[in-house]
């Protein structure tokens, strides 16, 4: 079986925004050269933190043409999904750890007309997606605990993302399942990340903390992952 494998991907996290001007951090971010757009929903119980609803993402869908995902750190994915959906977002990520039916609730995405992703916290074994990877187009290993931004790389998840770039490979599936990495991503993180097998790559604070600014910030990351990341 050759091994298609996909794109380096780079996207923001938009929860370092400056919440009074979120319009006009999109369009920067676009031009900035990011893939996609992630959007950090919190609800207050998955994690401790609360973010963006629906209303929110789908105000600034009309600003851009990029791919909008929702990372769903939520109790009840299942409730909202099709909010998010109808909000703009192409791709809703659940969490294994939030749903008591996991297949069942990646099927219901699918079923909204969206792709669907499953995200594992650091203490979730990459086991948990064993069974789902025909479901969904991106796994993402979380490489910090959910609900902050800004908080440090936790480098003992390359054994997990190099164990569900393996399953993915094994299944057949190298050319049709991503895997995303979010947390911590930064400029002296992203090597051992992409080196591991993740080819979309989620930086917030790294993107807006830049001196250089956005672009110079998407470029070298996209730069360094390009280097590492291994077929
Ligand atoms: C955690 C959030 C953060 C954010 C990225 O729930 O998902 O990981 O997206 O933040 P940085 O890049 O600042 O770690």
């Amino acid at each position: 079986m050759t091994c298609v494998t996909l794109p380096i991907q780079i996207a923001p996290s938009v929860l370092p925004v400056d919440f009074s001007k979120l319009g006009e951090a999109i369009v920067a971010l676009d031009e900035a050269g990011v893939d996609l757009i992630q959007w950090d929903v919190m609800d207050g119980q998955f994690v401790p933190n609360l973010t963006f609803g629906p209303d929110i993402i789908a105000s600034t869908r009309s600003l851009t043409k990029l791919p909008f995902e929702a990372h769903l750190m939520v109790l009840t994915p299942d409730v909202m999904a099709k909010r998010y959906v109808e909000a703009g977002c192409q791709r809703l990520i659940v969490h294994a750890e939030a749903c008591t039916h996991l297949h069942r609730t990646l099927g219901n995405i699918r079923e909204l007309g969206a792709t669907a992703a499953v995200a594992l916290n650091p203490a979730t074994p990459a086991s948990a997606v064993a069974d789902v990877l025909d479901l969904v187009d991106m796994v993402l290993v979380m490489t910090v605990n959910p609900g902050f931004g800004g908080q440090s790389y936790i480098s003992t998840m390359e054994p997990k993302i190099a164990e569900v770039r393996a399953m993915i490979r094994k299944a057949g599936l190298d050319d049709v399942v991503n895997v995303e990495v979010d947390g911590g991503i930064g400029p002296k993180t992203i090597a051992g990340a992409a080196a591991a097998g993740a080819n979309v790559l989620i930086a917030g604070s790294a993107l807006f903390k830049e001196p250089k600014g956005l672009k110079h910030a998407v470029t070298e990351l996209r730069a360094a992952a390009n280097a590492a990341f291994k077929n």
